[in-house]
């Protein structure tokens, strides 16, 4: 006997367990499928954010910086701690503890909101009865029914063809977020957020760290100016990054992983680490749903296939997240969640992609919301710049950390913030202002004109508002 419901989601990410939530609070009979296994073998809902992503890297990378400021900045504070050690286990440990409280966290969630959550695969049998019929294979094997379904598989780390993930010596970011001691050498392949969140974290707990990177520019996806200041403070750091590279044999042994590459110059390299992570991109993951059976259409890189409202091919077939076009942000996955929710429920739901935030967790920090300023000359918009040195601003000082900058781009004729681009110390906080001023169509006048709290990080905000109109107040 197949259990009915109005709508049913496939994964339990943050596209899929938002989206349950939302059409369950809009009064649809929901079931929500997973497969993600604890150690246990128990359910695990949160997808790769909760479980080897967004949340476990962030613990990681925390940790990390108490360390690194521990052995180097706390004696600046007059504070002796004698010498400083590392117990990765516990580290480690305190990082499971914070998944498992997102996965319990998920799995309450569901019973509020009255969701039914079934730990299995889901994969599509069949159209049936002007809806579908969805197999669940788990402990037990259950057929659900829904006129509705939300497919939020998501994405797996892609692999250097030829060269698989082993998770021991080749890591993905699995891998990378559970290593039982703090290796002497690593190479990171890819140097985007990946590569640079986890090289950090390995770098400060006293890892040799060298990142390979194939691109001749550093950080192409954000601002120029925003992107050589952050590779200033890497460099100084001692994360070694090299761009333009092309990678070439890879071999596990039993020292460790040996890397040849040719160089920016066409010199061959060869280097000899512990641990390779493997960071160059992701790839939407349809595998194991049986996509055929209904003829859900994918594109050439096995992504599902949707319109701007996140619609497939099928009727009643929705797609988000990872698995489908667009940034994989877990808060993009959220955002298309709930609108398609509401779309289902015949509101109208709604993304902004203009004005979605993107923050690389590294020290500092990188944040930006809208369009570099490559962007608006590649587009031929004219616009006005303004930028404010941490350096100047009190709050940065007083807590020992003044890398970086804050930079507006505004409209030159109408002063419309087409852009905000941060580099330094708690930028993943300070962008939301932006996201707010930019989604209210704000001025760079209008941000100028606010009061911001003395002394506070977002006074640089306030005055790279004003230096758009070249009058800061404290630079
Ligand atoms: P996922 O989170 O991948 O969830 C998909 C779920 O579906 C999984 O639980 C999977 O088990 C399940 N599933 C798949 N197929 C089936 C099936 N057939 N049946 C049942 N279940 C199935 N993004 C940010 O915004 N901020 C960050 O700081 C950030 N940090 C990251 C750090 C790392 C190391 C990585 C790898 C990613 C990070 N991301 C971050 C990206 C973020 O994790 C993803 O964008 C987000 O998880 C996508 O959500 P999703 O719901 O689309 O898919
Ligand atoms: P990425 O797309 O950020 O970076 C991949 C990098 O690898 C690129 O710079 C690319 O040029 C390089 N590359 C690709 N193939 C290569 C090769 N053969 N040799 C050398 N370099 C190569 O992908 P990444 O870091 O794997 O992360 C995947 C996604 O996960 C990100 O795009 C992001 O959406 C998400 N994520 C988000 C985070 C955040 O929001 N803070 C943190 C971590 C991941």
């Amino acid at each position: 006997m197949s259990k009915q419901f109005d709508v049913i989601v496939i994964g339990a990410g943050p596209g899929g367990y938002i989206a349950a939530i939302r059409a369950a609070q809009l009064g649809f009979n929901v079931a929500c499928i997973d497969e993600w296994k604890n150690e246990k073998g128990g359910p695990a809902p949160g997808g790769t954010c909760t479980n080897v992503g967004c949340i476990p890297s962030k613990a990681l990378l925390q940790s990390s910086e108490h360390f690194e400021h521990a052995r180097l900045h706390f004696a600046d504070h007059g504070i002796s701690t004698g010498e400083v050690g590392i117990d990765v286990a516990k580290m480690i440990g305190r990082k499971d503890a914070i998944v498992k409280q997102n996965n319990d966290g998920i799995l309450y969630l569901f019973k509020k909101n009255k969701v039914t959550f079934f730990h299995g695969r889901g994969s599509f049998v069949k159209a049936a009865d002007g809806g579908y019929e969805i197999r669940v294979a788990g402990k037990e094997e259950e057929t659900l029914t829904a006129k509705q379904v939300v497919v939020a598989t998501g994405s797996n780390a892609r692999a250097l063809p030829g060269v698989p993930f082993d998770e021991v010596n080749v890591l993905s970011n699995d891998g990378a977020l559970r290593l039982g001691n703090v290796p002497a050498k690593m190479a990171l392949i890819g140097a985007g957020v990946i590569g640079l969140e986890m090289g950090s974290v390995w770098r400060r707990l006293g890892t040799d760290v060298t990142v390979l990177e194939g691109m001749d520019k550093f950080l192409p996806v954000v601002d120029e100016q925003i992107a050589k200041e952050a590779k200033k403070a890497f460099d100084k750091q001692g994360l070694k990054i090299e761009t333009g590279v092309k990678v070439g044999e890879v071999k596990v042994n039993d020292q460790g992983v040996s890397v040849a590459y040719t160089n920016a110059k066409g010199e061959a390299q060869t280097l000899a680490v512990d641990k390779l992570i493997v960071s160059i991109g992701r790839t939407a993951n349809t595998i194991g749903l049986n996509a055929e059976a209904v003829g859900l259409a994918l594109d050439e890189r096995g992504a599902i296939i949707v319109d701007d409202d996140c619609k497939t091919n099928l009727p009643g077939v929705w797609a988000v997240g990872d698995v489908v076009r667009g940034p994989m942000l877990a808060h993009k996955a959220e955002e298309e969640g709930v609108a398609v929710a509401e779309r289902i429920a015949g509101q109208h739901g709604h993304v902004n992609f203009a004005t979605l935030p993107w923050v690389i967790y590294t020290s500092p920090e990188i944040a930006w919301v809208g369009r570099t300023e490559q962007q608006l000359k590649a587009d031929g918009v004219k616009y006005k710049a303004g930028t404010f040195p941490f350096l100047a601003n009190g709050r940065a000082r007083a807590l020992g950390d003044t890398t970086g900058m804050v930079k507006f781009l505004a409209d030159a004729e109408t002063d419309e913030i087409l852009g905000v681009h941060m580099v330094g110390p708690m930028v993943s906080e300070l962008i939301a202002e932006a996201v707010v001023a930019m989604e209210f169509k704000a001025s760079s006048e209008d941000i100028a004109r606010i009061c911001h709290a003395h002394p506070s990080l977002s006074e640089s905000t306030k005055e790279a508002a004003l230096a758009v109109d070249k009058r800061t107040l404290n630079f």
